[in-house]
């Protein structure tokens, strides 16, 4: 027999025990997103290198050492996506939709050659809102408001907001001389990497994790203190927005995002309980980015969340999702065997939302009773020769020490649509 293969290191199936929590997430974030009118985009997963290059930045971990790029059987490289920002504003630009203001949300798996560990991966998803046309901090706090309304309908109450403003091209630059001129002055302490990154990209010595290097960057000049009065305008706005709706934040200098696209507001929302990869959304202004990739200037502001991390942060809350089965139908018996198909579909008409396996191929009570546990069901529904002649089904809960009772169809019909009613 040959070896067994399996998965790429980094890369997860998803296996069907786990896939509640997944679609709990995934529909309260589509119900969510559609009710603040942002509409579905959808593009490939595979894109030129180019684009991420030219989007990301040439010195970033991604495209300096994350990416899957390979080369096309035509010579061309092709990079499977990082994440969604890029293909998004590649194609917004591409189909001519930035004549007005769009409101696009996207989910799916990106890719990155992270080494990998807790709530990190090579290949994970994300659901991802872009907001194109738009200048003022109202949008900035809209996105907020909409990732926190999020947290609320999952019932995650542990997540803190970190924000941070960038400022804008000419204000970065002026900080980043300053910024340069200090760490240069305490080069022998800092760690190769960030020596590595002083002249290539000196913002992101600000989120060094080395703490000698950390240390550094405690006393470093911030760049709040080097923004124009419109930068501070467009923050202050914001802050004063997320005052006003009563969500906590704190401000982190330090906050500098791995990708080069951003300027003014960034944000991340951060929690605890993950261990060291502990943000579980993240996102920003990219007011340049549109016209970098060929587009006609055009402001722009999204976020990203990790779908894995938000997964594991539902379990460990223990609300990880509806039953995939909310009850089993265990038939006893010759005639029950042939009825309870028959009984099933009386449910399912009435009942569309109703999760019901209907056991088939016989067996003993013990038998059947098993299977009904073993498929995560919350009830057995039971038909056996005696409940057919009287006219009822047995109702078992099989998850709490609850009664069992004995319902007419129509008691049971109302009993099943109060249990299958929607946690959120
Ligand atoms: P990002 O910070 O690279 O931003 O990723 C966003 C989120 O995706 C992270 O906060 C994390 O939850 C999740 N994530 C990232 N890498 C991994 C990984 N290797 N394994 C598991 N989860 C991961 C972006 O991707 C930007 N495109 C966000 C954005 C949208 N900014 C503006 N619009």
């Amino acid at each position: 027999m040959g070896k067994h293969i399996q998965a790429i290191r980094g890369m997860h199936d998803i296996l069907p025990e786990a896939v509640a929590a997944w679609h709990r997430i995934e529909d309260t974030a589509r119900r969510i997103l559609a009710a603040y009118g942002y509409a579905e985009i959808r593009t490939p997963i595979l894109e030129v290198t180019d684009l991420f290059k030219r989007s990301i930045g040439e010195v970033t971990d991604i495209v300096e050492k994350e990416m899957y790029s390979f080369e096309d059987r035509n010579g061309e490289s092709l990079s499977l996506r990082p994440e969604g920002t890029a293909s998004c504003v590649r194609a917004a630009i591409e189909h001519g939709l930035l004549v007005q203001p769009q409101r696009l949300w996207y989910r799916g798996p990106m890719f990155r050659h992270e080494r990998p560990q807790r709530g990190r991966y090579r290949q994970f998803n994300q659901i991802g809102a872009e907001v194109f046309g738009l200048t003022g901090p109202d949008i900035d706090l809209e996105l907020i408001l909409l990732t926190a309304r999020l947290w609320r309908a999952l019932g995650l109450n542990g997540l803190r907001l970190e924000i941070n403003s960038l400022g804008d091209p000419d204000e970065r630059r002026l900080y980043r001389e300053e910024l340069v001129t200090y760490l240069e002055a305490r080069r022998e302490d800092l760690d190769a990497e960030s020596l590595r990154r002083l002249h290539t990209n000196p913002l992101r010595v600000l989120d060094s994790k080395h703490p000698q290097t950390q240390k550094i960057v405690a006393d470093a000049p911030t760049l709040m203190d080097h923004l124009g009065e419109d930068s501070l305008a467009h923050f202050q706005g914001m802050r004063h927005g997320l005052d006003q709706a009563g969500i906590p934040y704190r401000l982190n200098p330090r906050l500098v995002r791995g990708l080069d696209y951003y300027n003014r507001t960034v944000f991340e929302w951060i929690t605890e309980d993950l261990g060291a990869q502990g943000t579980v959304c993240a996102g920003g202004r990219y007011d340049g980015l549109v016209e970098q990739l060929g587009g006609r200037a055009t402001p722009a502001v999204g976020f990203a969340l990790g779908l894995e991390r938000l997964v594991e942060l539902l379990a460990l809350a223990g609300h990880a999702g509806e039953p995939a089965v909310h009850a089993y139908l265990v038939a006893v018996g010759d005639q029950a065997q042939l009825e309870a198909p028959l009984l099933a579909e009386r449910l399912r008409d009435l009942l569309p939302r109703l999760r019901l396996v209907a056991h088939c191929g016989g067996g003993s009570f013990k038998s059947q009773f098993k299977k009904a546990d073993r498929s995560g069901a919350t009830f057995a529904l039971v038909l056996g020769e005696a409940e057919i002649a009287k006219g009822i089904v047995g109702v078992k809960p099989l998850r709490d020490e609850s009664d069992q009772q004995e319902l007419g169809f129509d008691d049971l019909v109302d009993f099943l649509s109060r249990e299958i009613e929607s946690p959120d």
